[in-house]
């Protein structure tokens, strides 16, 4: 189980993170030198020791730190915040990998927006945590030491001590509203989304609005959400509108007991004028360390969170997944299924979806499943395909236990139509030869072919290069299942199942396309899974579901006189048809 800890980003780096640093110290100290060259320089002007050639070498001198700070800086920030930036893309690909892994019950259950903000958010605190965070801390402490040391060996402890007092308050004001801020600010974001994800529904659904003429309220909607989203933002900003102010209230609170017992040991020469200005300056250097502090807290507890949470999805094992008992001999199947009182139901649910089936299917055969909308036709196909882990020595491919056989095997061997023909928002070719992009073009327009969509794909101005919308939104419902059966029949797998996939085609292409199958699958099992009759009647078997259970069982003909479930529908399909053709 992988699991991440923020000592192990830093050191899968450490090198790089330890150069960081190096840079971040030199641009300190370079900073700390302006104010020692003001110093001197000041107390040079008031000596009178200054000439031409004195100002130019200032100028030059200055010049120099310039250039120098404007490097390291440039560097420390490819340093840290780059790498920051590595270890975010380790992370998310990483994330990417292990979600690949999980079992469709795990997205079942989870939700993508979810998902996707642990992908998006949670990552990004965890590189804020690695890259600025490291920043801010390393830069305060070591501003923070250097500049309070400077001031009480060079200049005067007592005016040191006297002028940090207010300082630490600046942390603490930073600290709490570094959280309120983050808070207004996550629901800024949480208000804009809720903008956005209702402005993409709408124009999605932009349809059904118009139909339901529903404009006006859906402006109304809209309008009431972008003012939520408005005030929240004026919240924001009215928060950080407090929170400057207060920084420089305590800032300014050092400058004043500077002026005042500084302007004093000035006047009893205690300190020299030089000093004077080099403590001004260096003070106006302590008021960032003391803000990013109290940044920092905070970017490092977010950061854990984060990590917390992104941990936890670390932690979901995958469900399926080769058992130790897996026989790696087997490298392809005959395409024989059997059922042993496969019972089942869907993890964490109580009701069996699936009761007490036992049927076998020989290798070559074509067997359909009829039944009632929620009997578990679709159940079947899903853990035939192993989405979901059986019992043992409940479902056997070609006499060996389904979860003994390398899973790789299971999918490659198969091929599925789902009934929600998901396609990808690629092209056509693409959508088509999905098992393999390599696929050539021939073997593509040949699978169209047989799925009866060639004629229709050719009729699109870009023919196969033809891109698909959002799912697929450019096909017609028939268009959709017959690529997605292309999709499926490329594959010429030795185990065929589709689900509900010829419901939105016509009887004529219906016909055609079965008989296509008929030669295609020759000697391949085919499982057809249908509500309408004229699918699956040729079908070598038909089981009949109900509630889960196989209540009938036989061939067309047999199944009409005995007169049950199957009878039923059959007659009511017969009406319609009668109905649909007067
Ligand atoms: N992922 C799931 N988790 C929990 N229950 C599920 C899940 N998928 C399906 N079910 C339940 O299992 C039962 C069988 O569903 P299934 O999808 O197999 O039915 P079906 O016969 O394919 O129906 P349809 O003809 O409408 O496609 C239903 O009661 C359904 O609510
Ligand atoms: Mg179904």
């Amino acid at each position: 189980m992988q699991q991440y800890n923020f000592k192990y980003f830093f050191l899968k780096y450490k090198k790089r993170y330890l150069l960081g640093v190096v840079w971040l110290a030199l641009v300190d100290i370079l900073q700390l030198l302006i104010p020692q060259i003001l110093r001197l320089f000041t107390d040079d002007l008031q000596d009178g020791l200054l000439d031409g050639a004195g100002l130019v070498r200032y100028a030059v001198f200055i010049i120099l730190v310039a250039t120098g700070t404007a490097l390291f800086r440039f560097l420390w920030r490819l340093y840290i915040n780059g790498t920051a930036r590595k270890l975010e893309r380790d992370l998310r690909n990483d994330l990417y990998h292990h979600l690949q892994k999980l079992s469709p019950n795990y997205f079942q259950h989870q939700k993508t927006g979810d998902l996707m903000a642990h992908a998006t958010n949670d990552i990004n605190a965890i590189r804020r945590a690695t890259g600025p965070g490291v920043v801010m801390l390393a830069d305060a402490i070591m501003l923070t030491i250097a500049t309070i040391s400077i001031l009480i060996f060079t200049i005067d402890i007592r005016l040191t001590l006297m002028a940090l007092i207010p300082l630490p308050f600046i942390s603490l004001v930073s600290v709490r509203f570094g959280k309120i801020i983050h808070r207004k600010f996550k629901k800024v974001q949480e208000a804009f989304s809720d903008l956005s994800d209702k402005a993409q529904e709408n124009f999605s659904g932009i349809r059904v609005v118009k139909a339901f003429a529903r404009e006006k309220k859906e402006i109304a909607r809209f309008e009431t959400s972008n003012k939520e989203n408005f005030l929240r933002n004026v919240n924001l900003i009215k928060t950080w509108g407090l929170f400057r102010p207060l920084v420089r209230f305590f800032s300014g609170l050092s400058f004043l007991v500077v002026i005042w017992y500084g302007g004093r040991l000035v006047i009893l020469q205690t300190i020299s004028l030089g000093d004077f200005v080099a403590f001004i300056s260096y003070l106006g250097m302590l008021t960032w360390p003391m803000m990013a502090l109290g940044f920092v807290i905070n970017i490092i507890q977010r950061g854990r969170a984060s990590l917390d949470r992104i941990n936890e999805i670390f932690a979901e094992e995958p469900e399926i997944y080769n058992f130790p008992e897996t026989d790696y001999d087997i490298t392809e199947l005959e395409g024989k299924i059997t059922f042993e009182n496969l019972t089942f139901s869907y993890p964490k649910e109580e009701k069996a979806v699936l009761e007490d089936i036992s049927l076998s299917i020989e290798a070559g055969k074509t067997v359909a499943f009829l039944g009632r909308t929620g009997s578990g036709k679709s159940t079947i196909a899903r853990l035939l395909l192993r989405m979901y882990n059986t019992e043992p020595e409940q479902i056997f491919l070609d006499d060996t236990d389904i979860r003994h056989v390398p899973l790789e095997v299971v999918r490659q061997e198969m091929a599925y139509v789902p009934q929600d023909n998901f396609l990808f928002s690629t092209t056509i070719a693409e959508n088509i030869a999905f098992h393999d992009p390599e696929t050539p073009r021939a073997e593509i327009e040949q699978a169209a072919r047989e799925a009866c969509v060639y004629d229709n794909i050719m009729d699109f101005p870009h023919g196969f290069d033809t891109i698909l919308g959002e799912r697929g939104v450019t096909l017609s419902g028939g268009q959709q299942q017959r690529v997605a059966l292309a999709r499926a029949l490329i594959k010429r797998p030795k185990i065929l199942m589709l689900d509900d996939s010829l419901s939105a085609v016509d009887t004529k292409t219906e016909e055609k396309i079965l008989q296509n199958l008929e030669t295609i699958m020759k000697d391949r099992t085919t499982i057809l899974i249908a509500h309408r009759i004229s699918t699956l009647k040729n079908a070598d078997i038909i089981y009949v579901l109900d509630e889960g259970k196989i209540i009938e069982r036989g061939i067309h003909d047999t199944l009409l006189e005995n007169k049950g479930l199957y009878h039923d529908i059959y007659q009511k399909q017969l009406l319609e048809e009668k109905l649909e053709d007067s």
